[in-house]
């Protein structure tokens, strides 16, 4: 089959489209067929060898985390899927299979392939419904779940002020008509402005601006934790900060102790589930074929990404 590889660490230039052999599923793992899949910065994270103290990779190794397909052999044991079925969802690479939720970890040999065998058991793969559109579904997972978390765990009150930093992205564009209500004060580039507004930003600010003072909620989606002071002066006494990046919060990457700063992360699925992701509206930026799927990482990598990069077979 055809597939996008890494065959050692690298950037996205070293990858290339490979014929690879078909995986096939074993007792409780399905074969899918896929019909797109999407981009996420784990993608090159991985290949890129940042996870190398935790896991080695072998190559080839195929990236990919998101997608929406069918159903095209069943394991052993396997109940909840036939041969046919459209699913779709979020699994990751069997190689941090150490990393994941010890409960019914989702794993996958990648998803940027024209099959891939996963996991049946998990929260994170569903059957689509078919009012969902194939890309949406594959855009929506990753970013979709997250999204989720973060409105679960931050809960934002209607009157609040929000400032989003990352909100140009897959999970900030996602998130953004979740908090609609709310005065909220979105990070972007100049070109982005009047997409921000138009998922729900009232105020839209370049990456470098200074943020404004007084802020009730901060939510951070891309800058790494220990890089959020600037985000954390904007909080009024009293006001939270929740980021979805590592490293994990520690009070001194703050100079102030009168806010509450935490990490969203939810390995197991605990704060929303498929059906509630099938509901959201995905952001797709760019679209590709599979075989463009090393464009559409070194894309990823390279360009400006305003929501999801997605990859059709
Ligand atoms: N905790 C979790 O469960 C979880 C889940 C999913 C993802 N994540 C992490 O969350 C982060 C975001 O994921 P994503 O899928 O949304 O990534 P993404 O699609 O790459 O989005 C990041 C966005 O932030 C913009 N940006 C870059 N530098 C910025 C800055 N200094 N200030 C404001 N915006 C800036 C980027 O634009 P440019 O093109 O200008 O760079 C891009 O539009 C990643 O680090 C990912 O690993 C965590």
């Amino acid at each position: 089959m055809k597939a996008v590889v890494a065959t050692a660490y690298g950037p996205p230039e070293g990858f290339a489209i490979a014929d690879v052999p078909v995986p096939r599923p074993g007792p409780g793992q399905i074969q899918v067929r896929i019909a797109a899949a999407s981009i996420n910065p784990l993608d090159l994270r991985l290949p890129g060898g940042e996870f190398r103290g935790v896991t080695e990779l072998t190559f080839p190794h195929i990236p990919g985390n998101d997608f929406a397909g069918t159903v095209s052999e069943v394991g052993a044991g396997v109940t909840g899927y036939q041969v046919g079925d459209e699913v779709f969802g979020h699994a990751m690479p069997r190689a941090l299979r150490a990393m994941v939720g010890a409960g019914r970890p989702s794993m996958t040999t990648g998803t940027l392939a024209e099959y891939a065998v996963f996991e049946a058991g998990t929260p994170f793969i569903a059957h689509r419904p078919a009012d969902l559109d194939v890309a949406d579904a594959a855009a929506l997972p990753t970013v979709g779940l997250t999204a989720r978390a973060v409105l679960a765990t931050a809960a934002p009150k209607p009157d609040d002020t929000i400032l989003v930093v990352g909100a140009s992205g897959g999970v900030g564009t996602t998130l953004l008509p979740l908090l609609a209500g709310a005065a909220v004060i979105a990070t972007g580039r100049p070109e982005d402005s009047e997409l921000l507004r138009a998922k729900g930003a009232t105020e839209v600010i370049g990456y470098d601006d200074d943020y404004p003072g007084g802020v009730d909620l901060a939510l951070n989606l891309v800058l790494p934790s220990d890089r959020l002071r600037r985000v954390g002066r904007a909080l009024r006494p009293g006001g939270r900060l929740y980021t979805i990046t590592f490293p994990t919060p520690q009070p001194e990457y703050l100079d102030r102790d009168d806010v509450r700063f935490e990490l969203v992360l939810d390995m197991d699925g605990q704060l929303g589930g498929m059906r509630e992701v099938a509901e959201l509206t995905p952001t797709i930026g760019r679209r590709y074929r599979l075989d463009d799927g090393v464009r559409a990482l070194t894309d990823f990598a390279r360009r400006h990404t305003f929501g999801k990069l997605v990859v059709t077979a």
